[in-house]
């Protein structure tokens, strides 16, 4: 059996081993897959030893995905437009790197949750890793626009900027200050790390309509504060467990040449969470 990982500190609520054995499973694959806790100042070594031991690949998760994209010999363009890696592939004595948190995301909004993004106008919480995979996979669907508002400015400019270079027309891709957010939006997607201390991004009511599906990039047991606040305008709400099942759907087609199916799989952890 090949042998993989998801990498991170701390890892121990990591639920990446459970949809992985799962996808082997369901698609007869020999594979195992576990947690691996890196020294937060030890990732590289850490990498160099899975590699001497055979492992095949790895999933990356906080805080190392900067580091992996440095790390990886070779990267797929969507992983270099984001900085940031998820995915690693070891093959051939190279270190593949791949971001597929932005496809993830993608296809539960298109797939999952049945909105398509094409001509919608589309908001963007948030511009540090999160908001940098998610940007290239959304630009890809076509939507009308894409608004990136960070509660630093400058950060978000420089994406804006980034990233309109990839997009179809002048204006696809803007930035804004929260403040200056003017909605409402088909789409809000909460790529902050707020959530996390249980903050919400100052995001105004405006931005909200009862045709909006907000997003939240984080699960819980519960509903995010972001989630609760959209609903309270009316928006539809999603938390990040798709995306979290799609990002590793996609990883595993990576590494193994097949596509799991996941719909069964989010339907028995959502039950379960
Ligand atoms: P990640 O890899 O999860 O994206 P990151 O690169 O550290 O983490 O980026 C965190 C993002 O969340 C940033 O956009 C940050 O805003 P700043 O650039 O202004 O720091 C945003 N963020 C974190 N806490 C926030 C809060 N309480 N309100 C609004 N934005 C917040």
């Amino acid at each position: 059996s090949e042998k993989y990982c998801v990498i991170g500190n701390p890892i121990a609520h990591s639920r990446s081993p459970e949809i992985h054995t799962r996808f082997a499973a369901q698609t007869g694959q020999d594979i195992s897959y576990e947690r691996c806790l890196a020294p937060v100042d030890g990732f590289a070594e850490t990498i160099q030893r899975l590699v001497a031991e055979g492992y095949k690949g790895a999933n990356v998760t906080v805080p190392f995905k900067l580091q992996a994209a440095q790390l990886a010999t070779v990267l797929s363009d969507r992983a270099r437009a984001a900085g940031a890696v998820n995915t690693l592939r070891f093959a051939d004595g190279q270190i593949f790197g791949d971001n597929t948190d932005g496809p993830g995301l993608v296809a539960d909004i298109v797939k999952n949750a049945g909105v398509s993004l094409q001509d919608k106008r589309v908001l963007i919480l948030g511009a540090g890793g999160a908001a940098r995979g998610a940007l290239l996979p959304i630009l890809r669907e076509r939507p009308h626009c894409i608004v990136i508002a960070n509660r630093t400015r400058a950060t978000a400019d420089s994406l804006a900027q980034q990233f309109g270079q990839h997009a179809e027309r002048a204006d696809q891709v803007r930035a804004t200050g929260f403040e200056d957010i003017a909605g409402p939006f088909d789409v809000i997607i909460n790529a902050t790390s707020a959530s996390l201390a249980a903050e919400l991004p100052p995001v105004p009511a405006s931005a909200f309509s009862k045709d909006t599906l907000a997003l939240d990039m984080m699960y819980a047991d519960k509903p995010t504060v972001f989630m609760e606040f959209a609903s309270k305008h009316g928006a539809t709400t999603r938390d990040g467990l798709g995306m979290l099942v799609e990002q590793a759907a996609e990883a595993f087609a990576l590494w193994r040449g097949v596509r799991p199916e996941t719909g069964e799989l989010l339907k028995a952890m959502r039950s379960q969470s």
